[in-house]
């Protein structure tokens, strides 16, 4: 039985927040730390279920990692081919980060074999997109449905260079292709329809592997080496986005957030909120472990409706549950398109979204690429469901915050895939001054 949380309307929200470390970041610094030669040192990162699924992975496959909670992680670095045979099936968990992205690298390490299952959402999300071009490259992989869904069996191999031409954008695709390449003799490209989120370029480099980066195509030439670094891992923007909505939406709100990663790949949502009329000031730009930071501060505002569509997608793919809940209080329409990926995420994002914030009185049509949603709508309460999506238990509960009476969110604890603590930030701030 999974609890519910019920989440009623506020009259304002205030304070200053410590946004969780950036998922993407935190996964690709314990991998690519156990990849390396040397200890890698890493601060910030998130402690939340997702990478400890890969610090899980990757324990059970030799690597020493020391306590996710604590405020520093090592990550005693087995070198690349360094990685042992695990004694049991490896479990991903709700993470598609984690199996696609070690799908590249054990494939691609000779005589290493491995099984890998996940969550009851996982193993319905598509394997494909990465087992068919790692078989291209000459892996061994099994899986449910002709390799296309976990379970999935791996004998490591030694692959051939590709040059990949993916018809998604899709950093899990990009990255996993680039680690296998590492591994691989010679060089791997992997061009995208348009560019994902580029945070496996930034790290492979920190960590003294060239990258070449040309229009949407990323390339490594294999096999290379990777030094442990010290990590700074930002705060997650896809995070930092329910307050900036939250504080938006709310009347009489202000709210800091301290320390949020603005990589240009990843800010779309920040642009979009801009656009629509919030009231965002971006504070203290810096650099911080070679990704852009900077503090935001966001009061109340009343938005507009606007089109979200084409290359801006990947750069807000994970916040799309969340800005529709503000495209509900804004005055006018709001359309979304190209935004099919949404229905192989942790849950059909299109579809929950509409069902969900429907429940709820939101006025959204489904199309198979996207959504319209008519505001500004006066939302009431009612019975919603998470569907064990981390990021539309987060965006229930900012409907919440607007809604006219109480919504209780079924499954509402799975918002620990990504933020641990973000229920009780939540109360913080509620009765902050
Ligand atoms: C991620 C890439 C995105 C994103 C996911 C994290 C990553 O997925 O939705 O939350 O860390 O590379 P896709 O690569 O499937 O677009």
């Amino acid at each position: 039985m999974t609890s519910s949380l019920v989440i009623t309307g506020c009259d304002r929200l205030r304070g200053t927040v410590q946004v969780p470390g950036d998922k993407s970041i935190s996964h690709r610094a314990l991998m690519f730390g156990a990849l390396a030669q040397g200890t890698t040192r890493i601060q910030g990162l998130l402690a939340g279920e997702d990478p400890q699924s890969t610090a899980r992975c990757l324990r059970a496959l030799g690597v020493e990692i020391t306590d996710l909670t604590a405020p520093e992680v090592l990550v005693t670095g087995v070198g690349l081919g360094g990685l042992q045979e695990p004694l049991g099936v490896l479990d991903s968990g709700n993470s598609g980060t984690t199996l696609r992205l070690l799908l590249g690298v054990t494939a691609a390490q000779p005589g290493l074999f491995t099984t890998w299952t996940g969550d009851s959402s996982l193993t319905r999300r598509p394997m494909g997109r990465v087992v068919q071009p790692l078989t291209q490259m000459g892996a061994k992989i099994w899986g449910r449905a002709a390799g296309k869904f976990a379970p999935l069996a791996v004998q490591g191999t030694a692959l051939q260079p590709l040059h990949y031409v993916s018809p998604v954008a899709s950093a899990q695709v990009k990255s996993a292709l680039l680690l296998a390449g590492l591994l691989s003799e010679g060089e791997t490209l992997v061009t995208e329809p348009h560019p994902s989120r580029d945070h496996t370029e930034r790290m492979l480099r920190a960590f003294g592997c060239p990258v070449t980066v040309k229009g949407t195509t990323v390339s490594v030439m294999g096999p290379a080496a990777l030094t442990a670094q010290n990590i700074i891992v930002p705060g997650d923007i896809s995070s930092a986005v329910f307050w900036l909505v939250a504080a938006t939406i709310t009347p009489d709100s202000e709210l800091t957030l301290l320390n949020v990663g603005l990589n240009p790949s990843r800010t779309g949502a920040l642009e979009v909120l801009q656009q629509m009329g919030a009231d965002i000031t971006i504070l203290n730009c810096r650099e911080a472990g070679g990704e852009p930071v900077a503090d935001l501060r966001v009061r109340s505002a009343q938005l507009t409706g606007a089109v979200l569509e084409g290359a801006l997608i990947p750069r807000l793919v994970d916040e799309i549950p969340v800005l529709a809940v503000a495209a509900t209080q804004a005055t006018g329409t709001t359309t979304i398109r190209d935004a099919q990926e949404l229905r192989v995420k942790e849950s059909d994002r299109l579809q929950a979204v509409a069902q969900q914030l429907g429940i709820l009185g939101a006025d959204i049509t489904e199309y198979p690429d996207g959504l319209v949603i008519r505001g500004k709508t006066e939302l009431r309460g009612g019975a919603v469901r998470s569907l064990g999506d981390h990021r539309m238990a987060m965006a229930l509960a900012v409907a919440g915050l607007v809604g006219r009476g109480a919504v209780e969110i079924e499954d509402a604890q799975c918002a620990q895939v990504s933020y641990p603590n973000f229920f009780k930030v939540l109360k913080e701030l509620r009765n902050g001054q």
